[in-house]
This record gives structure tokens, sequence and C-alpha cells, in this order.
């Protein structure tokens, strides 16, 4: 009998299905995250092999370290970023989440702050309820004929930009991860650059992951590239829009309205400056909140658990493939090697669309499960772009929804080396390419970029630049990093033409990571053409999407 607990008031539509399955025993626990505290919801899950939560339950690694018996946490709803997911792959313990369930509802959500912000529903409300009948202060806008810019195309993005075409809006959009021809066939004007779609827009809404990657997408210098009088709305993350940012544009008037259903800090302070910044129209992270989304993420989060804990299948996992512990021995390095090239050529590409992708598998590669190290390959890819639930299972589908197709060739022949899996990215700027080979079982080099043939580790902190091979030039930079305090672990050169004074890439992977200071000192020699870093797990580091118990 498997203990499954559910948290967070999970609708009854999923607790009556784990109910009636046999083999799970259901403990329905609704009490308040803060009011029971890590150590009484450590003391819940101790005796849980699965658990269910919404969003007010935090797993944190004080709260999922030692947690023998727990197998997995299933998020009823989108967003993972209340699951430690480092800390849970760890622990050996399978995160999956319930993607699409509420893609509608929150969609609807966005779709009526941007009605409700341009028509003043909620101060005309509460004027009415004041005993006033204001007409004049309550003169709206009308969304037909309006340009709204979507920035993130996913699943929620896309949904929003069908239902703005619906209401004669011209969408405009924003996403790199989905291609120019893709956002056409659905009515959606895709720019590759945000800066270029800013000033054309009436109304702005963001749809991306939340997290670093997208942290003040919209900044202050964005927000001052609008139109005067724009509209923005956030039903994402809070934070993708900068909070400072807005209130003081909504206070200068530059920004004629804002709606927020998501907020950094949650809940959102009662002195917050933004409750009481003029213009700003707020829902307590609603966006999921009805009952048909709130029903559907918890009738297929307890299909996902008990497909999981009783039939052993694996759907929606944020941090594990269904791959054996046997072929996992056999397969690691190569799936690193996969992942690691799509992390490299994910960060050489800067913000321009990626179109396409072919892996090709020379000698021993291409007779592996190369379908994986493709996938694992995309994973790399993808990752920091997506809501973190990209996985070796569904990266490659991923991709193809956003119009990535990516392809793979396979041929035994052995090429300069016993094993090569070489990558090539199409982007709307050109080719990136990489290729690496692993050296007796387990080491990753890096063996070509671009035009380069190298021979360079695959790992940590990779210092990348580009120069005319001329003398001194390694003893500028190790001087330079010397200085800084920046320790090289390793380094390699390539160059094009077997000559002094040609074209040549360096690689120098440091044991942490230099300042800018130090790549606009490297940047000031004037042999050098370009300086990037790159930054790879550290060699070793387990796969995030694979758990070995
Ligand atoms: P998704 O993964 O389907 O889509 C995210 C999209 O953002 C992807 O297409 C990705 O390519 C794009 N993207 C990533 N980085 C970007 C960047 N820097 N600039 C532009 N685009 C970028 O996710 P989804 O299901 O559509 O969810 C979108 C957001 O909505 C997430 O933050 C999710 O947590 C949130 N969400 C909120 C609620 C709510 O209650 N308010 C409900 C569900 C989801
Ligand atoms: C999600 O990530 O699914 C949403 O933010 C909704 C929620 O947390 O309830």
């Amino acid at each position: 009998m498997f203990n499954v607990l559910c948290r967070d008031s999970l609708s009854i539509a999923g607790i009556n299905l784990l109910q009636a399955t046999p083999g799970l025993n259901v403990i329905v626990n609704n009490e308040k995250a803060d009011k029971l505290g890590a150590a009484g919801i450590r003391e819940l899950l101790r005796e849980a092999d699965g658990v269910i939560i919404r969003s007010d339950t935090k797993m944190t690694p004080e709260i999922l370290k030692d947690q023998p018996r727990l197998k997995i946490i299933v998020r009823a709803g989108v967003g993972v970023d209340n699951i430690d997911l480092d800390a849970a792959t760890r622990a050996g313990i399978v995160v999956m989440n319930t993607p699409a369930g509420n893609t509608t509802s929150t969609a609807e959500h966005a779709v009526t702050m941007m009605m409700a912000l341009s028509r003043y529903i909620a101060p005309a409300d509460a004027s009415m309820k004041a005993g006033k009948w204001d007409k004049k202060s309550f003169t709206g806008t009308q969304l037909a004929g309006k340009t709204l810019a979507v920035v993130g195309l996913g699943r929620i993005g896309q949904s929003v930009a069908r239902r703005a075409i619906g209401l004669e809006m011209k969408v405009v959009g924003y996403d790199p991860f989905l291609s120019i021809e893709k956002a056409a066939e659905q009515g959606i004007t895709l720019y590759r650059d945000i800066d270029e779609l800013l000033p054309l827009c009436d109304y702005l809404t963001v749809h991306t992951p939340g997290g670093a990657e997208t942290k003040s997408l919209i900044s202050a210098e964005r927000i001052a590239k609008m139109r005067k009088g724009v509209r923005l709305i956030n039903c994402a993350r809070g934070g993708i829009i900068d909070e400072t940012a807005l209130a003081d544009a909504l206070e200068s008037g530059h920004v004629a309205g804002a709606a927020l259903d998501v907020f950094e800090t949650e809940p959102l302070p009662a002195d917050s400056r933004l409750l009481k910044t003029k213009n700003l129209l707020t829902t307590p992270h609603l966006g999921a909140s009805t009952e048909e989304a709130q029903e559907s993420v918890a009738i297929e989060a307890a299909e996902i658990i008990s497909g999981f804990l009783i039939r052993n299948e694996v759907r929606h996992a944020v941090n594990m493939a269904p791959i054996t512990s046997t072929e996992m021995a056999d397969m690691k390095a190569y799936l690193d090697l996969g992942r690691r090239l799509g992390l490299l050529l994910a960060q050489q590409n800067k913000s321009t669309g990626v179109k396409s992708a072919v892996v090709n598998y020379r000698g021993e590669a291409a007779s592996k499960k190369t379908k994986l190290i493709t996938n694992a390959f995309a994973c790399g890819l993808l990752e920091s772009a997506l809501d973190e639930s990209v996985n070796i299972v569904n990266a490659e589908l991923l991709a193809r929804e956003r119009g990535i197709e990516i392809t793979e060739t396979t041929s035994t022949e052995p090429s300069d080396f016993h094993t090569m899996v070489q990558a090539i990215v199409q982007t709307d700027s050109g080719e990136l390419t990489a290729s690496g080979t692993i050296f007796g079982k387990q080491f990753l080099r890096l063996v070509r970029l671009g035009k380069f043939s190298i021979d360079a580790y695959l790992d940590g902190t990779m210092l990348i630049y580009r120069h005319r091979d001329v003398p001194g030039l390694i003893g500028y930079i190790g001087q330079i990093c010397g200085r800084h305090q920046v320790n090289i672990a390793a380094m390699a050169l390539g160059r094009l033409q077997e000559r002094q004074g040609g074209d040549s890439v360096a690689i120098l992977n440091l044991d942490s990571e230099p300042s800018n200071e130090v790549l606009e000192e490297i940047k000031k020699h004037p042999e050098v053409t370009g300086v990037e870093v790159v930054k790879l797990p550290k060699a070793g580091a387990p796969l995030p999407w694979l758990v070995s118990k």
C-alpha cells in the first residue's frame, strides 16, 4: 500500500480518483504551510510515498533532506519554482507537474485583466460603491485595432494571442524558441529582438517562465522604449516586469495602467508600494483559480502519481527520464556529452532565433541510443528557455512544437576520433557548430568549435576568446587572470592556418567566474576579436533529469 499525501486544497475530483484507486492510502492535509512550519511538513512527509502539492507548500532542501520513503512529488500546476529541484533530484525524488491543465484559465485571466484595465472596471466599481455616479473619470480604451505584444509564446502566450486576435487586436510577439513561420501561421508577427517590438505596442503581456533568466526582462530601460500610455500585464511570475520600474512608470504616467496577478513576494505585503500605485489592477495569483483548471490539474496529478507508484509510468517528469539503471551505465557519458553540446551552443546563440539543429553521430556514438543523446542535446539547448520542465523525454517534442526541427544522422565509420558527436544549430543569423568526443569511458572533450579544431575540456567555466595568433597574447591574458585572482585550470588552442598571425580560438577552463572587468581588459588587446564566457556543469555533475536510486 502506498501513502499519498494531498496538500494545498487539491480539488476533490483528484482526491476522489486517488481514493478509488486500489493500492493507495490517501491522506489529506490542507493546513497552511506557514502554520505547519518546515518541521510539521517534514513530519507529514515521513510517512508519504508520494505527495501532491499546489503552490503553498515549499519543498526546500531542509524539508526534502532525509525523507527515505518519499519517491515522488507532483505539482498540480505548471510552475515548479516552489520545489528545490536539485535537492529533490539529489534525494532521488521524482518531480512531475501538470503542464497543460490550467493553460486556458490562465490565458483567460490575462485577457480579463487586459479588458478590466482598459475599462477601469475595478475603480469604477469602487467609485459606485462609494456612492458616486462618475462617468467622466473612467473613459476607457477600445482593444480592437490596438497592438498587443506577447513576450513568451509557449502554451499560455499562444493561447492569449489567439484570444487577442479574436478581439481584433494586432499581435506581435517575442520568443527566441518559436520559429517565425510557426508564429505567422497563428497570425503573430514575431520579432527576433525584443527591443524592436517595444515601441510598437499599446499593450504588453508576459508569459515566460520566472527565475533568474527572466528577472526584470521588462526593465526600466525597456519600459522607457514603449509608447507613453502603454498598458502592461503580468500573469506569469512576479518580477518579470520589474516592480520598482513599473511603479515609477505608473506614477509618472508613462505607463497608463498595469495588471499584476503575480508578485516578487507572495503574498504581497500589505505595505507594498505597489498597492498604493495608481492605475494598478491586482489579483492574488488567481490565474489558475477556476473550478475547471483546478479539477483538471488535480485529476491529472492523481493519474500521474498513481501511474508512477503502481505501474512505474513516468509522465511529465521534470527531473528524470525513463531509462533503466543498466542502460544508464552505458549511456551516461553520451547523454552528458549531448547535453553539454546543447548548453554550449545555446549560450553561443546570442538571442537570435533557433531554426533547426542536426546531430551527427560518427563511430561508436552511432551504435548507441542516439535518440536519447539527441534528446539530451535538445535539453541542453532549451533548458534555460523553457519553464523548467524540459527533460530527456519531452525536449525534442517541445522543440518541435516551437517549430525547431532537430534531426540526426549516423555513420558507424569512425572519423578522426573513434567516437564523435557533432551538433549544428541553424539560427536566424547563421550556423553554430560544436563537436565532442569521449576519451576512455567518461572524459568529455570538445574537439571542434565552429571552424576550429581544438582539444578542450567540456566543463565548468569556459572563457572562449577569438584572436589572431601572435606572440605574447597568452601571457597578456594569463597576467590579467592572475591579477584578478582567476585561476586557469586548463587551456586549449585551435588555429585555422597552422601559422603565426592566423585566426585562432582559445578556451581557458577557469576555477572561478571572471568579472566583467577581466573580460573588458581582455577585449582591449588589438588582436582579440571576441570574448565570451560559457558556463557548463562541473565534470561528473549528475544529469538533472536522471535519478539513479
Ligand atoms: P511554457 O513553457 O509553455 O512557455 C514559456 C515560453 O517562454 C516558452 O515558449 C519559452 O521559449 C519562452 N521564453 C523563455 N525565456 C524567454 C525570454 N527570455 N523571452 C521570451 N520568451 C521566453 O509555459 P506556460 O505554461 O505557457 O507558462 C508561462 C508562465 O505562466 C510560467 O511562468 C508559469 O509558471 C506561469 N503560470 C502562471 C499561472 C498563474 O496562476 N498566474 C498559471 C499557470 C502558469
Ligand atoms: C502554476 O504554476 O500552475 C500557477 O502559478 C498556478 C498555481 O500555482 O496555482
